[in-house]
């Protein structure tokens, strides 16, 4: 999945010939995934029809302050629309609009709206091979680089010049591949890896019956592609569930007793940066495991059980610097519980579910929890989604490696 998915992207074109390319450029990201609104300046529309852009962005196109051909004439509002930006792309940048963008001089709505941009903004310039070298146009790039702007450098090759040089704008590809590699460069977990349980576990009786839990394992799916849209690497170790990763960064390693789930989180374990055991282990498992599936025949029947082991507190007794985040689900005195978890698991934080909060718990699209770091800082949370819930421990996640 592109980092450009669900990213809200304002291209501003102004006027060269490079302004058809923009019509690639558009669709490449909406294929991407990514929502886009075009501000044209006066002089680009002899080059590309707003028509064009609009009807491949979804979105009306913005050239003027105000809809002129509208009877109630309709002010474009160039604030919200900075403001609505993940980021900004000027594309093609022609030295008109650099030198503008350098002075404030915000004659059109492209420049006014890049004034009032607090997204990241980058420009790719796109001129003749004498202008890309002159010393006013350079001025230009590196006061736009001093202000933060990124600039996507032209690439050489035949101008509309009839000359061949450097000059013209990167193609809409290599402006797609730019973006992606600055945005993933800059993600708050990019080097880190992460491992995360899901699910329920199944414990066999004997060939065909189990002991499991009701546990969908969405809160672990949540995680898992909340982490990777972060940058991290993931390695999920999900029990028996029917979700599926979002993201590639995610790989998923399928198991079903809590004995699998524990081998295979001891053999990624040491190469992690963080864990994070939100899966339902089953406690108990039978101790005696059937080979033939087991007729019915007593009025009564038990089968002796088993204590499985706890991964999350085989995890804290080995772990070295990794960040390790448990859950606990409580019914009763649920934040002494949790305390002592975190003691005996040796956790650095605790995440509380209690099923006493109505919306929260198994097989709910939402959850309500509560926070308990290793100080024993307590910060309850509102009633969420699962994949908010997911952003929140991903943040305390972020929050420990921004402190170290
Ligand atoms: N956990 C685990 N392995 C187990 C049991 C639990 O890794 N065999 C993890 C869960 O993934 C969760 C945390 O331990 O992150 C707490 O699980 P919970 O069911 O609340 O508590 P338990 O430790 O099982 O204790 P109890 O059931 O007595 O409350």
């Amino acid at each position: 999945m592109s980092v450009l998915n669900g990213k809200k992207i304002l291209l501003g074109v102004s006027g060269g010939i490079a302004a058809y390319k923009t019509a690639s450029l558009v669709r490449l990201f909406i294929k991407a995934g990514a929502h886009v609104q075009v501000i044209m300046t006066p002089a680009s529309k002899d080059f590309v029809t707003p028509l064009t852009l609009s009807t491949l962005s979804k979105n009306p196109v913005h050239s003027s302050f105000f809809n002129q051909d509208d009877e109630d004439a309709v002010w474009n509002n160039h604030v919200d629309l900075a403001l609505w930006a993940d980021l900004m792309l000027i594309a093609p940048a022609t030295s008109n609009t650099l030198s503008k963008m350098t002075t404030g001089n915000s004659d059109n709505l492209l420049v006014a709206t890049y004034l009032s941009a607090k997204c990241p903004v980058y420009f790719a310039p796109a001129m003749d091979l004498d202008m890309y070298k002159h010393p006013s146009v350079l001025s230009s790039f590196n006061a736009l680089k001093s202000f933060g702007n990124i600039m996507i450098p032209a690439e050489s090759g035949e101008l509309a010049s009839g000359l061949s040089g450097e000059g013209r704008m990167a193609e809409p590809e290599n402006i797609i591949a730019f973006l992606e590699a600055d945005l993933e460069s800059k993600l708050p977990l990019k080097g880190k890896k992460i491992l995360i349980t899901a699910g329920p576990t199944y414990e066999a009786i004997d060939p065909v019956r189990f002991i499991g839990n009701h546990s969908s394992g969405k809160m672990g799916f949540d995680l898992a592609n909340e982490a990777a849209n972060l940058g991290a690497q993931v390695i999920l170790v999900a029990g028996p569930t029917h979700y599926k990763a979002k993201n590639n960064l995610v790989e998923v390693i399928g198991v079903v007793s809590a004995q699998e789930m524990y081998d295979v989180c001891h053999e990624h374990f040491k190469d992690v940066d963080v864990a994070i055991a939100a899966a339902a282990v089953a406690d108990y498992r039978p101790k005696v495991v059937a080979t033939q599936k087991i007729k019915k025949a007593a009025d009564e029947f038990s089968i002796e059980l088993e204590k499985t082991k706890d991964i999350l507190a085989s995890l804290g007794a080995i772990k070295k610097n990794q960040f390790l985040i448990g859950f606990a689900l409580e019914t009763e005195n649920e934040i002494e519980n949790a305390k002592l978890k975190i003691q005996k698991k040796n956790l650095d934080l605790i995440v509380l579910n209690s099923l006493q909060d109505e919306g929260a718990g198994f097989k709910k699209e939402t959850n309500k929890v509560t926070f308990i770091n290793q100080d024993f800082k307590i910060e309850p949370m509102e009633l969420k989604s699962k994949e908010s819930v997911a952003v929140d421990i991903l943040n305390k996640v972020v929050s420990h490696f921004v402190k170290l």
